[in-house]
């Protein structure tokens, strides 16, 4: 694992070899995913008392399809803004799974679950419908036939055009979008990758209306680059940055303490935090300078969904 991404990492460092483009990033190219991910958020949202009817939200890292989004807007959403390093996804995924959330909206279909896509993180205790959240009069305005049609039809607009869903690939700096105008700002399994995340963390308190939120699952496994899921803490800086070589994003290495550490920092109120706890197979003084300081809770987290809201 360790010399295919040493390998893999060095050849970016050739002129001409940097061009690093993902065949497939996750699961958003899947609508039953999207549809699940979607309504996992907006379930543990009512559960810590959050609002699970935001009007406006944004996705960091939406993948291969804008699918967890069109969810949203689907369900009753008015806005959605997606931010992601690369465009991965395109217009004719988009509608094809467009209209098969429609579908499984449509059905009241169950949330898939742990047996449809085991890896899939947060876990819930019960996968049937949230008839509690989207109950019939909600539901069949959200469902109405011109409402649909228009979110349709911005699915279908060129990248770029302005909508009520966009896209862009350059958001790395608060002013991407107006402050204080989101309700919500969620992503699976993405926080992991951005490098910086004390400025993630600051632009997205700047982009939060006062009562807003943050929705994330967060994975903090090796991703490939070791043989264990936290053997990625075992490596030294200087192997690392070979690793990674001019690949527009791999993993942070950040442990779960960090993000609770930055997230308080920049200004945020931790209202859930669901870990997800691995066996490890090395102590602390196993890892490398750098995460010998990483706690013991740490070395065994190898995932969490948290839920803040901003303060002040
Ligand atoms: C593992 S994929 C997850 C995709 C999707 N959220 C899903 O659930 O399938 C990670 C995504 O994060 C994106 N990403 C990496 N670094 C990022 C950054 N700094 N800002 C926004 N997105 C980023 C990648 O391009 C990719 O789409």
């Amino acid at each position: 694992m360790k010399l295919k991404h040493l390998i893999l990492g060095i050849i970016t460092f050739l002129p001409g070899l940097n061009k690093f483009k993902a065949k497939g990033t996750g699961g958003t190219g899947s609508a039953r995913y999207c549809y699940s991910v979607w309504l996992r958020h907006m379930v543990l949202a009512k559960k810590n008392g959050l609002n699970p009817y935001p009007e406006v939200v944004a996705e960091l890292g939406p993948g291969d399809s804008l699918g967890i989004g069109m969810a949203a807007l689907i369900s009753g959403c008015k806005r959605y803004f997606a931010f992601d390093v690369i465009e991965h996804s395109n217009t004719e995924k988009n509608l094809q799974i467009f209209d098969e959330l429609v579908s499984l909206f449509q059905n009241r279909a169950a949330i898939p679950g742990e047996e449809e896509f085991p890896e899939v993180k947060p876990y819930l205790d019960d996968y049937n419908f949230p008839a509690d959240i989207y109950d019939e009069g909600r539901l069949s305005h959200a469902l109405g036939k011109s409402r649909l049609r228009k979110i349709r039809t911005a699915v279908g607009l060129p990248p770029g055009a302005e909508s009520l869903l966009s896209c862009k690939t350059s958001w790395y700096d608060e002013h991407a979008l107006e402050k204080e105008s989101v309700d919500m700002i969620y992503s699976q399994a993405v926080l992991e990758h951005i490098d910086d995340l004390r400025n993630a963390y600051r632009a997205m308190r700047l982009w939060l209306k006062p009562e807003g939120y943050i929705s994330h699952q967060i994975d903090f496994k090796s991703h490939g680059t070791a043989d264990e899921w936290n053997g990625h803490w075992m490596y030294s800086d200087l192997m690392w940055k070979l690793m990674r070589g001019k690949r527009p994003y791999l993993i942070n290495r950040e442990p779960h303490s960090a993000h609770l550490a930055i997230l308080k920092e920049q200004g945020f109120k931790l209202l859930c935090d669901k870990k997800i706890q691995s066996k490890s197979n090395y102590t602390l003084d196993d890892l490398s300078q750098r995460f010998k300081s990483i706690t013991s809770e740490d070395l065994i987290t190898s995932g969490a969904f948290i839920q803040a809201i901003r303060i002040g």
